[in-house]
């Protein structure tokens, strides 16, 4: 936690708004993206919220199996769903910034690394052309993911209950992704690993989403070597996720952005 604080105010210090920002990639995606103003962006996050209360509703338990780096703030592993919706699942601050992300690059084909509850799968599924495939270790808590988004109409979603370490390999066989999200099991070798493994599934406009870059010092160095690799050309720090872009045009340029959202 003193980590993460300690981060941001480093972080604040180093950021720039669009103002800064000579890329017309990067400006575009700010000014269009991250800071427009746009009505069926609050009906997502509407459905989101709607989404989440229904998870904090459901005072039920299930027993959880942990194949990450363990919880600060679980002991044991029997779990109410609506601890695990308040404490595991994205922030509203955070689903506020992916709804638009994904809202201005539009990807169609989707992977996500850790589904937990599905709060952040049903963001990224949103968009009913896309097809999202999600992986979730503990097969308790990928059932009640499942039984909830397929009450709530979602039918483009592929739920894999499996360790990320056993279906990766497989999965990025022969696939490519327009987005892959980072959220599961947040150590630097794991995240180094599934990186590595995700790179063969990129084309030139894949984006990779980071969360917890921030999380502590040894996920700092993760996300360092990440964009650092020759294949990363615009990598974008913005502090609650990581970016990362493989464009071939776009000379390798980091960022820090602030945003409004
Ligand atoms: C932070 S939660 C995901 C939150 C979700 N993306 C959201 O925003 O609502 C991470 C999930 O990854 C799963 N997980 C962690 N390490 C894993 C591993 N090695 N294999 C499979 N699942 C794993 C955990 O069980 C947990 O549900």
């Amino acid at each position: 936690m003193i980590y993460t604080v300690i981060s941001y105010i480093k972080f604040l210090i180093k950021s720039t708004n669009r103002h800064g920002v000579h890329s017309p990639f990067v400006y575009n995606f700010i000014s269009i993206g991250l800071n427009a103003k746009r009505k069926y962006l609050n009906k997502t996050f509407q459905d989101f919220i709607y989404f989440k209360e229904q998870l904090i509703d459901d005072k039920s338990e299930i027993i959880i199996t942990d194949y990450g780096s363990g919880s600060k703030h679980f002991k044991g592993n029997i779990r109410q769903i609506s601890d695990i919706a308040k404490y595991a699942g994205i922030s509203d601050k955070k689903a506020k910034l992916l709804i638009r992300i994904t809202a201005y690059f539009k990807p169609k084909i989707i992977l996500e690394i850790g589904t937990s509850l599905g709060l952040s799968t049903s963001i990224l599924a949103k968009n009913s052309q896309a097809k999202v495939t999600t992986i979730e270790g503990c097969p308790n808590t990928s059932e009640t993911a499942k039984k909830y988004l397929k009450n709530l109409n979602y039918t483009n979603i592929e739920f894999i209950t499996n360790k990320f370490d056993d279906v990766l390999p497989m999965i990025t066989q022969n696939n490519t992704f327009d987005l892959i999200y980072f959220d599961g099991n947040h150590q630097k070798e794991a995240t180094l690993n599934y990186f590595n493994q995700c790179l063969k599934t990129t084309h030139n406009k894949s984006l990779f989403i980071f969360d917890d870059i921030y999380l502590n010092a040894n996920m700092q160095e993760a996300w360092r070597k990440i964009i650092t690799h020759p294949k990363v050309s615009v990598s974008i720090d913005l502090f609650h996720y990581g970016l990362v872009f493989f464009r071939t045009e776009q000379p390798k340029q980091h960022f820090y952005l602030r945003t409004n959202s």
